[in-house]
């Protein structure tokens, strides 16, 4: 691979979604902000359409429509479902419903998915999924007196599929993992997985938040059972946006919501004695959905369609694979070493660095105008999203981030952890 920055600039030149940059703000468009942002997949840029649509709904349907715009809201959840589906998640109209965080849905459809499994008394999940998942899945299990099986996963290669192999039988009611590891990137094979699980009669709950948006997820095609993710990530919709559920067609009358919010009721203006469950997806609402936030995540997900997601996971692994052949070059004889699969078809957009001092390092350089993550126990994770993040941008974090190492400058940031991130 040529590493000089040229060769970026010629990537640049030649990459189909280079114009959807511009759609973004903070960059060159709007003034730019001259950040090197490089943590999409923890809070999306903001695309310059959302603004708009906000005010179109606070101003118009809350402002002057008030309650009479109600109509138009009440099916947000599952109209927005359906783009996501369609354009993003590969699934089916009627499979997809917006609303609550993505802790909220997993509890939810966890909850549902051992209802449907009577008699079985055993949840996996692994040792090194996203927090809220393994939190969730611990006070389930226990709250139903059931056994969690949490799996060893390598930190930077995920989950072997022999480790999961072993470890699935006839007591197993519901597996819980992410498609792409929230640290490593590492890559699950959702498909052979979700077969895997079936053929001892469990269900899979698959976690995408660091996948949507950024990898094809075919959840129609892989045949998932369910699915739960964020918005706010690679889908651009801001801060705190409501994330989604998926529950695949056939099992949707199968499964009760623990949560008998009158959203999920079959006529909620009957405002009858008892919970009856809608059909299909609405019975997995709860309440009254997030109106406002609900329309930047359907700007976002229209970008990410119109953008394809398979041109964005091309984009996403060449930018990756830029960065770790940069890492490989300039800061390997630092001693920071890849802590993600090298190879670009077990990872999603998303590329880690291990060194002892990686929170001093993320600060530094957020202190020299690029923006990463840091990650327990000592990573830096790049999350350059294809939609907005250039080439030379990775070229020029990862410069930044050599000199850094160079002149030890990092060295004068806090060693220890601010316990806010
Ligand atoms: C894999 C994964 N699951 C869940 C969440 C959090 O979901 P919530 O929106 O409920 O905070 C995150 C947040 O970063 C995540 O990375």
């Amino acid at each position: 691979m040529d590493l000089t920055r040229d060769a970026a600039a010629a990537l640049d030149a030649s990459d189909p979604l280079a114009g959807f940059r511009s759609r973004f703000t903070g960059t060159e468009d709007d003034g730019g902000d001259g950040l090197l942002y490089l943590d999409g997949n923890s809070l999306g840029r903001l695309p310059r359409d959302t603004p708009a649509a906000l005010s179109r709904v606070v101003e118009e349907q809350w402002g002057r429509g008030l309650i009479g715009s109600w109509a138009s809201w009440i099916g947000e959840a599952t109209r927005i479902g359906d783009v996501l589906a369609d354009g993003v998640l590969g699934a089916r109209p009627g499979e997809v419903l917006v609303g609550d965080s993505t802790s909220v849905n997993l509890y939810k459809l966890l909850l549902a998915a051992i209802g449907a499994r009577p008699g079985r008394d055993v949840v996996v999940c692994t040792a090194d999924d996203f927090p809220t998942d393994r939190y969730i899945v611990a006070g389930v299990a226990e709250a139903q007196g059931m056994t969690v099986r949490e799996l060893p996963a390598d930190i930077d290669e995920g989950l072997d599929p022999a480790t999961l192999a072993a470890a699935l039988d006839e007591r197993v009611a519901v597996v819980v993992l992410s498609h792409v590891a929230y640290r490593s990137g590492a890559k699950a094979d959702l498909a052979a997985i979700t077969r895997q699980a079936r053929d001892v009669g469990a269900l899979v709950l698959w976690d995408l938040s660091h996948s949507v948006g950024s990898v094809p997820v075919e959840l129609a095609a892989a045949g998932a059972d369910l699915a739960v993710g964020c918005t706010y990530k690679y889908l651009n919709g801001g801060p705190g946006s409501p994330a989604f559920l998926y529950v695949r067609r056939e099992l949707q009358d199968e499964l009760r919501s623990p949560i008998r919010g009158w959203f999920g009721h079959r006529d909620q203006f009957a405002m009858g004695p008892a919970y009856e469950p809608a059909a299909g997806i609405e019975r997995f609402g709860v309440g009254t959905p997030p109106v406002l936030a609900s329309a930047a995540v359907e700007v976002g997900a229209r970008l990410v369609a119109e953008a394809a997601i398979g041109r964005l996971a091309e984009k996403g692994s060449a930018l990756t694979d830029l960065a770790i052949a940069l890492g490989d070059e300039w800061l390997a004889p630092h001693g920071v070493v890849l802590a993600s699969p090298r190879d670009p078809a077990r990872r999603g957009s998303h590329v880690t660095f291990h060194h002892p001092a990686a929170w001093q390092l993320t600060q530094a350089l957020i202190g020299s105008g690029v923006v990463p993550d840091f990650r327990t126990p000592d990573r830096v994770r790049l999350g350059p999203a294809p939609l907005y993040t250039r080439f030379v941008d990775v070229w020029d974090g990862m410069d930044r981030f050599r000199a850094l190492l160079e002149d030890a400058s990092f060295e004068r940031y806090p060693a220890e952890r601010a316990r806010v991130t």
